[in-house]
């Protein structure tokens, strides 16, 4: 494997960004197959040798409504939920919390939509009934010393609503951020986002009060706008972004939704730019390279290929 890209630095960017590894849950969850308990504690065990500062893990969802997930307590059993990476799970309820919890789990994310369909597709709620569902998981998360980051979904367009208003992602996020959660996940679920609107609506987050320290960007990558969208917020301050390795991903409940942006091709973008992220990119490769094995597929991520054929 070879291969580093020129490193030019721009001095108007962030000079550290964190990269949150969605790929064990966001990049898993769509897939048909189900990948074994085993595979899934290797794939999070090599994405921490990486250097991945935090490794979403898994999620302790209703386990017909993901059945890719439903070995969530056993794969948690497997891993080091004390150690220096956080690892954590999705959790839509006071149920799965208890389930998490159970299971040792030390941070926790919760998912609210934007959109009054997307509520009633991934979480049987309605806008409104989505935050009373979260509040005792926010509340007791707290209480019993976790960490909760909350995600807004259709974030820049609905496959069933259209685009939609930042007016209605400021209001979503406010109310999750008052409920007590301490990072907001701006989801674009179907990659519909260019930009220009990413510009827009961190700004629109900002002058609502919401610091952009507590930002993070959760960018989908169907039609190739991620990677300019990631240059967009990190432009406006944003120093979070999520990602997935080999950029697998998708979810069960948008058809529309392809892959996260792939983590490798985040890592050659920030490499370019000297912008520090702690991950190493051959170490990487070579577990995505491997998971696509597992899967029986090439990744879709173009950095991956081109370093895994060099
Ligand atoms: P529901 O059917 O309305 O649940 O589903 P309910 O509260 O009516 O309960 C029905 C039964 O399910 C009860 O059992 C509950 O105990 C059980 P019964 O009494 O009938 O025996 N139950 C559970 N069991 C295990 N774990 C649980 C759980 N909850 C209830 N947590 C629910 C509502 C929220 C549970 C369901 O809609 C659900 O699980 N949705 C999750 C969908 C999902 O995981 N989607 C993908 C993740 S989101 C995403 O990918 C987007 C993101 O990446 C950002 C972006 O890209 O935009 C984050
Ligand atoms: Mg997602």
């Amino acid at each position: 494997m070879t291969g580093l890209p020129m490193v030019h630095p721009d001095p108007s960017l962030p000079r550290r960004v964190t990269i949150y590894e969605v790929g064990p849950r966001d990049g898993l969850q769509n897939e048909a197959g189900l990948v074994p308990v085993d595979d899934k504690v290797e794939f999070i065990e090599r994405l921490i040798a990486a250097g991945l500062p935090i490794v979403e893990a898994t999620s302790f969802v209703h386990p017909s409504w993901v059945p890719q997930l439903a070995d969530a307590a056993e794969v948690v059993a497997r891993l080091p939920m004390d150690g220096p990476v956080p690892l954590p799970v999705l959790v839509p309820n006071e149920r799965g919390l208890d389930r998490a919890l159970e299971a040792g789990v030390r941070h926790v994310a919760i998912f609210a939509s934007a959109t009054e369909t997307f509520a009633r597709k991934n979480l049987n709620s309605t806008v409104e009934d989505q935050f009373t569902m979260f509040e005792p998981v926010v509340e007791r998360a707290r209480a019993a010393g976790l960490d909760v980051r909350a995600y807004v979904s259709m974030c820049f367009g609905d496959p069933w609503e259209g685009p939609v208003d930042p007016v209605q992602v400021v209001r979503v996020g406010r109310r999750l951020l008052d409920l007590g959660a301490t990072q907001l996940s701006l989801g674009d679920t179907i990659g519909v986002g260019t930009p220009g609107h990413v510009s827009r609506l961190v700004s629109e987050l900002v002058a609502a009060g919401v610091g952009v320290e507590r930002l993070a960007m959760h960018f989908h990558d169907t039609y190739g706008q991620a990677l300019a969208n990631t240059l967009a917020a990190l432009r406006c301050g944003v120093t979070t972004f999520d990602a997935s390795a080999g950029g697998l991903g998708g979810c069960p409940y948008a058809e529309s939704a392809t892959g996260n942006l792939a983590t490798e091709d985040l890592v050659w973008m920030l490499d370019g730019l000297g912008i520090e992220h702690g991950v190493d990119l051959d170490a990487l490769v070579r577990t995505s390279a491997w998971m696509a094995g597992v899967l029986g597929r090439q990744s879709p991520s173009a950095v991956v290929r081109a370093l895994s054929s060099s």
